[in-house]
């Protein structure tokens, strides 16, 4: 058991000290910043330790390369990875939204860089037929709902959420990863989960709409630039380059062949292994030239 004091806000006994600062103050309803999902990738969850530091287990490997990237002194701790075998009091530095936003920005101020990354588009079939069915604010909502539950699957995947356009989704995968074998997975699971978490929304769409969404997902891996592209008040970190159009032309072509998750040939290199396959296809991509080899992917062996 131990005394857990969240300065000028709750304090409380913890007597599962499995758990990170983060999961028990979420346990407790403290409204804490976790932008990356826990995974640390953000440092919104950030917590400065004002007594108790002794208390603290070290920093783990995903820690330590976070807190020296982004230079953080040894009292500010990552409240999603640290964990505490006794009492101690911290106080939480990105409050809300508004904090979150600037911490993010700092963490991936860069003026570019070129690496592989795994691309992920997804996509509602015949949304626009759907939106002329329904009222607007129900439109907002629906989307909103579908994004909250497509947006945990990327994120719980180490996914970063690049836009939304519309009712599409733009995801990338091995941001801050360097093996690609894993990053590929990571994405294709998602791709897969995005299955699952569907069923949850049609559910949901069925019995207050009598709707049902179709969606296509298709995912490439190759070389892009990132960096901040925008206004100085208002840019974002995202990726460019011709993989990202190949992610949206593969994701494209799912509904020509009815599949739910396409991938690219250089995917399918990395994840044959793992994966359940489907229909093989040979098609052209519209603005690329020669054919390519799409596959569909099933399931993951291991399912
Ligand atoms: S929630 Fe993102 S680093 Fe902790």
């Amino acid at each position: 058991m131990a005394k857990i004091i969240f300065e000028n806000e709750q304090s409380f006994s913890e007597d599962d000290l499995e758990l990170s600062l983060l999961e028990i103050s979420l346990k407790h309803d403290i409204p804490h910043m976790h932008v990356c999902g826990g995974n640390a990738r953000c440092s919104t969850c950030r917590v400065m330790v004002c007594e108790g530091q002794e208390n603290l287990l070290p920093m783990n490997e995903a820690e330590q390369k976070l807190a020296e990237k982004k230079g953080l002194e040894s009292n500010i701790r990552l409240a999603c990875q640290a964990r505490t075998k006794g009492d101690v009091c911290v106080r939480r530095l990105v409050l809300d939204h508004q904090d979150a936003d600037l911490a993010m920005h700092e963490m991936q101020a860069t003026t570019g860089r070129e690496q592989p990354v795994v691309i992920l588009f997804s996509d509602i079939r015949g949304f626009t037929a759907f939106s002329e069915r329904h009222l607007s604010y129900d439109i907002i909502h629906i989307l909103n709902r579908y994004f909250q539950e497509m947006g945990e699957v990327v994120l719980a995947n180490h996914g970063y959420i690049d836009k939304y356009m519309g009712d599409g989704l733009m995801a990338l995968f091995g941001v801050d990863e360097q093996d690609s074998d894993k990053m590929c997975m990571h994405a294709v699971t998602a791709a897969l989960q995005m299955e699952t978490a569907l069923k949850r929304v049609n559910t949901y769409l069925k019995q207050n709409f009598d709707e049902q969404f179709e969606i296509g997902v298709g995912v490439h891996v190759g070389e892009v630039v990132l960096g901040q592209i925008g206004h100085r008040d208002n840019a974002h970190f995202t990726a460019i380059g011709d993989a990202v159009n190949m992610a949206s032309r593969v994701e494209g072509e799912t509904k020509s062949i009815d599949s739910s998750v396409l991938v690219s040939q250089c995917m399918y290199a990395h994840i044959h292994e793992q994966v359940e396959i489907g229909q093989t296809v040979k098609t052209q991509l519209k603005g690329k030239s020669g054919d390519y080899l799409l596959y569909e992917v099933l399931g993951l062996k291991s399912e």
